[in-house]
């Protein structure tokens, strides 16, 4: 991509949710997506790690003339997006956090569940988030090993289940009545997971809400016809192919990178 775009970068095919929701708020705007899949699942990574991955990402990102970055991965936002402010502090970067706060807002009982990956439940910012936006409510943290994992291999039906079920029946046995999906891999499972939890659950996505962030700090000027769309993964393509497919409704290049 040679012209000014917004960089955007997950773990793996989990930021497509996000991407989704960017391409439908902001058309115009040419996008650069990465999916880190030779380095996934992050939630299972070290901070150091974390971090030293996504700053390669940025910084590649940056190469190829980003100039707004939205971190579409809540382990990446929780653990790295300190550090890549401080490192590029003439960047502008959206992260994304669970949303906790319109989760408290909707639940009629009091009781809600964050599903996340295990780095962003540990994380000093997940504690900062609660605290901030709990109030009263009594917040489930559940961390989901494996559930990211098995997105990012394409599992979807009875195999994809099978992972999920026991996240999902731990956060029944809370009698929570309002789930944030805390990972972006999540809402590609949506549909799954809704199911596991039954009709009195709702689900909360931010994607939206990361959009609109972006939108407010993406300048219009830099918006062109028919945007480009540029995706590329350090790791297998196959899966990410058919995600692409499903989601954003197009059959895209995806190009193999090595960061
Ligand atoms: N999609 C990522 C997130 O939002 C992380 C998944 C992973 O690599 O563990 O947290």
């Amino acid at each position: 991509m040679d012209r000014p775009c917004i960089g955007v970068f997950d773990s793996g095919v989990g930021g497509l949710s996000v991407l989704r929701a960017l391409r439908e708020r902001l058309p115009l705007a040419p996008l650069a997506y990465v999916a880190d899949s030779a380095h996934a699942p992050y939630g299972e990574r070290s901070p150091t790690q974390v971090i030293e991955r996504s700053t390669r990402i940025v910084g590649h990102l940056l190469d190829n003339h980003a100039r707004l970055i939205v971190v579409a991965c809540n382990t990446a936002t929780a653990l790295a997006i300190d550090e890549l402010r401080s490192r590029w502090p003439q960047v502008p970067f959206v992260g994304i956090e669970p949303g906790i706060k319109p989760a408290v807002a909707l639940s009629r009982c009091g009781r809600i569940g964050v599903m996340a990956t295990s780095a962003t439940v540990d994380s000093e910012r997940m504690r900062k988030l609660v605290l901030r936006h709990g109030g009263d409510a009594a917040v489930h943290l559940q961390a989901c090993p494996g559930l990211a994992d098995a997105i990012e291999a394409g599992l979807d039906g009875e195999a994809l289940d099978a992972v999920a079920r026991p996240h999902c029946e731990a956060l029944l046995a809370r009698s929570v009545d309002t789930v944030v999906l805390g990972c972006t891999h999540y809402p590609l499972a949506a549909a799954r997971i809704a199911r596991l939890l039954g009709p009195n659950v709702m689900l909360i996505d931010t994607a939206d809400a990361v959009s609109q962030q972006a939108a407010r700090l993406w300048p219009q000027a830099l918006n062109i016809e028919s945007p480009p769309m540029r995706l590329a993964s350090t790791g297998d393509t196959e899966a990410m192919c058919r995600l692409v497919r499903r989601w954003l409704g197009v059959d895209a290049p995806i190009e193999r990178i090595a960061v």
